[in-house]
Formats: structure tokens, sequence, C-alpha cells
């Protein structure tokens, strides 16, 4: 490939490392010296007319619509719905007046999403792609595209393109939210929160080896593992599990941390993993009462906290940002759990069996 590793063993390393810049990147596309945000005045236009948020993505990107639903809906005030491109054709949802359609895509080139996005402009519907292919097929073919200019991604798991997405949604709600005159949006200086975040990601990816070790102690050789969350964390926890399972095999399921006692907490056994993301004041004590059930069964439970949240024993803590950015923070030793523990099974962390950069197959 011609972009280089370098000094990095492999590609999701370096991409990993390379997230706390990718979001002083964004500051600087989109962010001018004077704290304005600069964006495509007709697709601000465009949005506003909508009742409604459409985001369309697969795999990883999807998860990254999660966190844009919160964003968009806390940030701006409108409805937001988040839907899987392949399910989209045969479950169509049942679309309001004015829907505007949020493609999100690493590559582009998703031919599920194409598909969604084939169909929605036979109807007449104006759309966003958020993408980091210039001139990819869905940037061609969408009405409006943001890019992420968070540079190549080779690793098949995709990591950096996440984080990006999710800056550029705040970074776009945030415009967005600020046009339809929400408080919020109003007062969410979005260049100093990305800033603060950037920093934060550097903590985290500056102290590798506690997650290597982490990694080894509980992750190397289970049969499976758990990420849990509620709300903003549970998002975080879908793709937590998506990475740990694509690149380690370990079988693993991102659950709302309220719903395990509901039927899954029967999979608990003496050394389960149970990985628990805390960062939201309104969910941790739930939370972590829920941790309390899966140790009570033995789980082998690893907190991930906000600094301001954390309590004695939690393994991982976090440096402390706007609440709304945390799964820009919380997801990082997720993706370095994934990466240590494909290392330590002895696999090819960079290109999992069966899975493909881009899927340009339906
Ligand atoms: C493939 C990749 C995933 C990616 C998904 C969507 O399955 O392996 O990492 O999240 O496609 O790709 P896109 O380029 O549309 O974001």
């Amino acid at each position: 490939s011609e972009v280089e590793k370098g000094a990095y063993p492999y590609y999701m390393l370096k991409e990993i490392d390379e997230q706390p810049g990718v979001m002083r990147s964004l500051i600087e596309h989109y962010v001018s010296d004077d704290g304005t945000i600069v964006i495509d005045q007709s697709l601000l236009d465009s949005m506003k007319q909508a009742d409604r948020l459409y985001i369309v993505a697969a795999g990883t990107s999807y998860h990254a619509g999660l966190v844009g639903k919160e964003l968009f809906e806390r940030l701006t005030q409108t409805p937001t719905e988040v839907h899987v491109a392949s399910e989209f054709g045969y479950n169509p949802p049942l679309l309001s007046k004015k829907p505007f359609f949020i493609f999100l895509t690493q590559s582009g080139e998703t031919a599920d999403s194409r598909q969604v996005l084939s169909q929605i402009n036979e109807w007449g519907y104006e759309s966003l792609t958020i993408t980091n292919v210039e001139n990819s097929t869905l940037s061609r073919e969408a009405t409006f595209t943001l890019l992420l200019y968070a540079g190549p991604e080779i690793a098949v798991a995709s990591t950096k393109a996440y984080t990006a997405q999710i800056a550029l949604e705040a970074i776009l709600a945030k415009k967005f939210g600020e046009i339809k005159q929400v408080a919020i949006a109003k007062s969410f200086d979005v260049a100093h929160e990305l800033t603060m975040v950037a920093n934060g990601m550097q903590e985290l990816v500056d102290e590798k080896g506690q997650y290597e070790q982490i990694a080894a102690n509980a992750l190397a050789t289970t049969r499976n593992a758990f990420y849990i969350g509620r709300a903003i964390d549970y998002d975080v926890a879908q793709e937590a599990a998506l990475k740990l399972k694509e690149v380690s095999y370990v079988q693993t399921e991102g659950f709302a941390s309220g719903e395990l006692k509901h039927g899954t907490i029967a999979l608990i056994e003496e050394g389960t993993p149970v990985i628990a993301i805390i960062t939201e004041e309104k969910t941790a004590k739930h939370t972590r009462s829920n941790t309390q059930e899966v140790l009570a069964r033995g789980a082998n439970v690893i907190n991930i906290a906000s600094r301001y949240l954390s309590e004695d024993g939690d393994q991982i803590i976090l440096p402390d940002v706007h609440p709304l950015l945390t799964p820009l923070l919380s997801i990082v030793p997720c993706q370095l759990l994934a990466y240590y523990t494909s290392l330590q099974r002895g696999y090819d962390v960079d290109k999992p069996r069966n899975l493909a950069k881009s899927v340009t197959v339906e």
C-alpha cells in the first residue's frame, strides 16, 4: 500500500494513534479562527427544511450513527432515526413529511448504502454523505458531501473513521442547532470541546501498556465477552463489541446493561469478562448496579469510567470531556483491547478472516 506503516507493526495501531490528529484536522477544516463553523449554506438550508433525520449506514459507521442520533436530537431538537443500510429496503421506515438523509460511510462504496441512496434519489429526497473518500460513489450520488479528512484507513477494523464521523456529526449538529436556535447548541463550543477530546485521546494512547496487560489478563483466552452500558455508553458498547469480535474472534456482545438480567445474564460464568462503560452521571449508578449483579455470578468485571465518576477499583479511567463527546474517548481503550487481544491470540489484526475493508456486494 502507498500509505506506510512507518515504525508501527500494524496499521490498526497507527490509525488508533492518529485519532487525536484527526480531531485537530476536523477542527482546522470546519472551524475558522473566529470560531465560526464553515459548512455549505445550501446544505444547511436543506437540513433546515427537515422534520426528521434518517441516518443510514453499515458496520462501524452504523455505530457512529447511533451516537449521531444523540448529538442531532440533543443539539438540534430534530427527531433522528438510524438505519442499517441492508435492512432499509426490506423494512423501510415510514417517512416523515420532510425527511433528510445522512449516509455515513468511510469508503463511500458500501453496496447496501448505495442501494438506499439510489432509492431515495428516485423518491426525490435530498441527502448528505459523510465520508472519508472524496469522489466516492456515495459522495457523487448524494446531494451534499462532508469529508472526514482522516487520511486513508487501511486496517480492516475501522477506528479513526468512527471517531472522525462522530466528531463531524458533532460539528454539523452544533451548526444546525445554532441555526435552529437551540440553547444547548449555542453554548456548545465544539472546537474547544474537540480540542479537549484530542488531548484526552492523546493521554489514552500514550498509556497503551495497561491495555495490553488487561487484554492479557481478561481476554487472551476467553471464549466470550460482554460490553455493557446505558444510553450513549450502550452505543459505544456495541462498537466496542464489534471491534473485539472482528479482530480477535471472541464472541462478544454489546448489551444495554439494564437488559442483561432479562435473559443474557444466564451466559455469565466464572471469569466471563464484562466490560462496563460508565461516562454519564445519569446512568453511572445504574450501570454499576448491573456490574454488581454479574460480579455476584462470577464475572470478571472491568470498568471504563470517566474520571469524575470513577471509583476505587475501576481499571480504566477516561479524561473528562463534554458529556456528549464521551464516546470519542471511551472507544479508544476498547480499540486497544481489541488490538492487543488479536495479537495475543496470534492473528493478523489488520486482515481479519472473512472480512473486507469495503463490501461492494449486497
Ligand atoms: C465493512 C468494513 C467495516 C465498515 C463497513 C461499512 O464491513 O469491514 O469496517 O464499518 O464495511 O463501511 P463504510 O465504508 O460504508 O463505512
